[in-house]
Order: C-alpha cells, then sequence, then structure tokens
C-alpha cells in the first residue's frame, strides 16, 4: 500500500501546517496543491488567478497537478479545501495516498480562513453566508472521500499529528488483518 499521506478539510482546518509538521515527523516531504499551482505560474497568486483566469480554469490547474503526483514517495500532501469537489481529483487522491481529512468547528474554521484575503472564495460581499454555503455543500463530500477522520477541534498540532498518525496504523491493521498483539511475541 502506498504510505502517502494526503490532507483534505474546509479551508482553515490546518492542513498545511499540520502537514508540514507530520511530514518533518515522518521523514516525508511536504508539498501543498496550491503552492504547486502557484509556482508553476511563476508565482502568480491564488487571488489572482481567481480573478483572471476563473475558478474552472484554476480547477484544471488544480487537477493538472493532482496528475503529477501519483507516482509521488514519501510525501504528505495538503490539498486545497476545493480540490475534492471533481470526480477526478478524488480518485486521483486515491491513488496518490491515504486521504486523512481533518475537521474543526465551524468558528474555527471561518476564523482563521477569512484572517486574510488569501481565500477568493471568501473575499466577497457576505463571507459568512459564502463560507456556511460551501461547508454545508462540502462536508459529505470530505467524508466520503476519506479513509481516517480527524477532529482537531481545539487541539494543539501536535496532538493532532499523534491522532493521525495513530489513527493511520489503526486502519492499516483492520485493513491488512495484522493483529498487534499476536505479533508482540508473548505466547498469550
Ligand atoms: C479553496 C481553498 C484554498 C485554495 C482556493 C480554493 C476552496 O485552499 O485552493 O482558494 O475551494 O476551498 P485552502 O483550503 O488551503 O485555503
Amino acid at each position: 500500500m502506498n504510505s502517502n499521506i494526503v490532507l483534505i478539510g474546509f479551508m482553515g482546518c490546518g492542513k498545511s501546517s499540520i502537514g508540514r509538521r507530520l511530514a518533518k515527523r515522518m521523514n516525508y516531504g511536504f508539498l501543498d496543491s496550491d503552492d504547486l499551482i502557484i509556482a508553476r505560474a511563476q508565482g502568480t497568486s491564488i487571488s489572482e488567478l481567481f480573478a483572471e483566469e476563473g475558478e474552472e480554469r484554476f480547477r484544471d490547474r488544480e487537477t493538472a497537478e493532482l496528475r503529477e503526483l501519483v507516482d509521488a514517495k514519501n510525501i504528505v500532501l495538503a490539498t486545497g479545501g476545493g480540490a475534492i469537489l471533481r470526480e477526478e481529483n478524488r480518485a486521483l487522491l486515491h491513488r496518490i495516498g491515504r486521504i486523512v481529512c481533518l475537521h474543526a468547528d465551524p468558528e474555527t474554521l471561518f476564523e482563521r480562513a477569512s484572517r486574510n484575503r488569501k481565500r477568493p472564495l471568501l473575499n466577497v460581499e457576505n463571507p459568512r453566508g459564502a463560507f456556511n454555503a460551501l461547508l454545508e455543500s462540502r462536508v459529505p463530500i470530505y467524508e466520503a472521500a476519506a479513509d481516517i477522520q480527524i477532529d482537531a477541534t481545539g487541539l494543539p498540532h501536535e496532538q493532532t499529528i499523534e491522532e493521525i498518525i495513530r489513527a493511520l496504523a489503526l486502519d492499516l491493521n483492520e485493513k491488512t488483518g495484522f493483529e498487534p498483539s499476536r505479533a508482540s511475541g508473548s505466547s498469550v
């Protein structure tokens, strides 16, 4: 089984900051799909790309970056909050690695996501209304796409990372039928 880890979740759930630390902890490389898009667009920001080209073209760029990652090894990938919208992307993400969805409560998400003007989808007349509508429509998609779900509400990043590592190990044991008690060498 592919050992890469893919982080999904709504804007502001901590995919990038947690992903960076998780990668360090696991001695993996860290990639962020938004950063890959920006780099390929020679430094053009996500907001500028949305304004200049529109959301669909941004989504094409997102899909193109994910296609590039299907053979990646030993990486943690933080995805943009909308990366799970396209069916093709969801299939690509499953090929890239095991998918961990990070949840947080709406107040935390909104506070973090609207802290700066880097998120064009919230840079609208009624940001809270847009946020609520997006969150409501996307939560079921995140849940369905995830192999593992972590509620990071109120947790320090280090604790979230511990939870992710523990949940991934449990999930792997379940899928492979591995029983730690039998493998420990004890005769009981
Ligand atoms: C988006 C989330 C952003 C970025 C773009 C669109 C979305 O990434 O990809 O603004 O559709 O939710 P973050 O989730 O890292 O903020």
